[in-house]
């Protein structure tokens, strides 16, 4: 969602912020905007509108000698995408400017409350902001002002604003929604994540929520400071190095981070692995076991892809470590609190870290007294913070916004936690890994092939995954990316639920995938998918090589049942990605959607 950049330092500010923009162009936006201090004009020049940061860059020129400058991307909560509701946003007299990254819950209340002759420009809540900092401007100093316009707002809020007055001074909050701090000799950036950092800073700070950072030019010197809400300076927190590896965030030769990631797949394992191996087992540490001493049940929460690889760790957790657990989407789960036992423990599943959703149902369980663990990918972010303790998946940065590498690592650690937790480390995960990694090499190596099959077989608008039990799960996923990335109505069934509704959906050649890696359902399944045939559907069976019968379109070599997910999804991704090329989609970052959705 929303990004933000500010830059104050030595160089071409403009190239920070859009540079940074690029890199957060990931989280998904659909307009952008800069605002830049010129000054041979001595004034504040904005440019904004709908559409790519490249826009930005390619359509404007920009002084050498700019230093300081705000950027935003926007992915539309209030109001729709277009020039006016893009950021940067000013107060009415023009003052003071903002990029925000957030929602403010009672931004109508306040507008009636302080903001009665105040013109609003935008259909956005971010206006609110600048204007109540305008309005408390007239009696307070700037700083009182920005801490009373903090005091007044419900939400999540991550902004930067400038007053135009004062062209040493950046001024940032952040509560709930990201920001860090980076940090070089050259100057001082700020931005929704590290990524933004890359080639402008040498080391990071992670911000505490409720706080107010004052940037400072001072003689040739940048400086900080944070303080809480009142007025208190706090301690910086502990300094980070940027430890980027730039190859992990190109495209490697891909045309595409979509399938450069689907690529990495086995690897992502292999890491796990040797990340997890103690001895010769694969393992999670005592830390991490002592926390399950008496648990009797383990809530998992998750959104979109984590969700679908909770649905499998509840089957880990119940199968492997006979520990009873429930999945949950943590939005539902915010709202709906089910009656929970007293000695259970919740995972969060998060490849960001940054979920809102999430987070909100985090702080709720821990304010109740409940352990927490974090399975995420990113080990700075807030929910690995926050919890008692966390997971990482070590998948290495993931930029499309469909996810992929992410949701098979989240499960190959949920099998290594489950696997830890068995009384009789039930599966050798080392060999069943290890041989997952090969299937799922083999299949990513036939990819022509399945280029070939979308050609040929995904004509129709509308796409049915079928499956049981763990297929079943995977068909939720394979269905998610379909949607995602081609924008075509795409569904995920239980196999055995086909005919309780759907099946009226089925027609000439639309295509049900029937998704078959379990022994014990793989006549059921078929039978299923006979019933689609029957009503003139285009079938396609993605099986295991023991599963296998007669001509199934996918064949895949074979791996534990347990671990079927990890290879199964594969063919699953590549459909939705080579789908998305031939339509001639914007593959990483398609329409309307956030890699990293942090409003609620
Ligand atoms: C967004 C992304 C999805 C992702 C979901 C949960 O909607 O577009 O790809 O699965 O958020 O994200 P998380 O970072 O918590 O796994």
């Amino acid at each position: 969602m929303c990004g933000i950049v500010g830059y104050i330092g030595n160089e071409k500010a403009s190239d920070v912020i859009l540079k940074g923009l690029e890199r957060l162009e990931y989280r998904g936006y659909d307009s952008c905007g800069i605002t830049y201090y010129d000054p041979k004009q001595k004034t504040f020049i904005t440019n904004k509108d709908r559409g790519r940061v490249l826009k930005l860059l390619n359509s404007y020129k920009y002084p050498d000698d700019n230093h300081f400058a705000i950027g935003h991307t926007r992915w539309a909560t209030h109001g729709v995408a277009n020039q006016n509701n893009s950021h940067p946003h000013f107060s009415q007299s023009q003052r003071f400017v903002i990029v925000h990254n957030g929602v403010i819950d009672n931004h109508k209340e306040l507008v009636f409350k302080y903001l009665n002759n105040y013109e609003f420009v935008s259909d956005t809540d971010t206006e609110v902001i600048a204007n109540l900092v305008e309005e408390f401007s007239h009696k307070l100093s700037i700083e009182e002002a920005i801490r009373k316009t903090i005091s007044l707002l419900e939400g999540s809020f991550a902004f930067l604003i400038i007053d135009t007055e004062n062209i040493d001074t950046l001024y940032a909050v952040k509560n709930k929604s990201p920001l860090l701090i980076g940090e070089s000799k050259n100057g001082i950036v700020l931005g929704s994540d590290v990524l933004a950092f890359i080639n402008y800073a040498e080391s990071y700070y992670l911000l505490e929520d409720n706080s107010f950072i004052i940037i400072k030019r001072n003689n040739g010197d940048f400086s900080f400071k944070i303080m809480d809400t009142i007025g208190f300076e706090l301690e910086k927190p502990e300094k980070h190095k940027m430890d980027f590896v730039t190859d992990e965030i190109g495209k490697a030769g891909y045309e595409h981070y979509m399938l450069k990631e689907i690529s990495e797949q086995p690897a992502v394992i292999r890491k796990i692995m040797s990340q997890y191996m103690v001895g010769n087992e694969l393992k999670v540490s005592p830390k991490i076991t002592n926390m399950f001493e008496g648990i009797k049940k383990v809530y998992i929460l998750a959104a979109g892809t984590s969700y679908h690889a909770g649905l499998i760790g509840r089957v880990y957790f119940e199968e492997i470590a006979k520990i009873p657990a429930e999945v949950f989407i943590a939005s539902e789960f915010a709202y709906n609190e089910p009656l929970i036992e007293p000695n259970s423990l919740f995972v969060l599943i998060s490849q960001s870290g940054e979920t809102a959703d999430i987070r909100s149902c985090l702080l709720n369980v821990k304010e109740h007294g409940f352990k927490t663990l974090t399975i995420t990918n990113v080990s700075s972010s807030t929910l690995a913070r926050e919890a008692d303790n966390y997971l990482n998946i070590f998948a290495g940065t993931e930029i499309a916004v469909a996810s992929t590498k992410a949701y098979v690592g989240q499960i190959a650690v949920l099998a290594i936690l489950a696997n830890t937790l068995s009384k009789q480390h039930s599966l050798d995960l080392v060999s069943e890994m290890s041989r997952a990694a090969v299937s799922m090499e083999n299949i990513i190596d036939k990819r022509d092939y399945i280029s070939e099959v979308v050609g040929c077989s995904i004509k129709s608008h509308d796409c049915f995954y079928i499956g049981r039990g763990l297929d079943y799960f995977v068909c939720l996923e394979a269905a998610l990316k379909l949607k995602e990335i081609t924008y075509m109505n795409t569904m995920g069934i239980a196999a055995g639920e086909l005919k309780h509704g759907t099946m009226a959906l089925i027609e000439k050649d639309v295509p049900v995938i029937a998704i078959i890696s379990q022994e014990h359902i793989n006549n059921n399944t078929r039978s299923n998918l006979e019933e689609a045939k029957a009503r003139e559907a285009t079938p396609l069976i993605i099986s295991l090589e023991n599963t296998s019968k007669g001509n199934d379109d996918i064949v895949l070599m074979d791996v534990h049942r347990l671990l079927s997910p990890l290879v199964t999804v594969i063919p699953a991704q590549l459909i939705a990605y080579y789908k998305a090329v031939e339509l001639d989609y914007d593959v990483d970052k398609p329409r309307n959607l956030a890699k990293s959705a942090t409003v609620e």
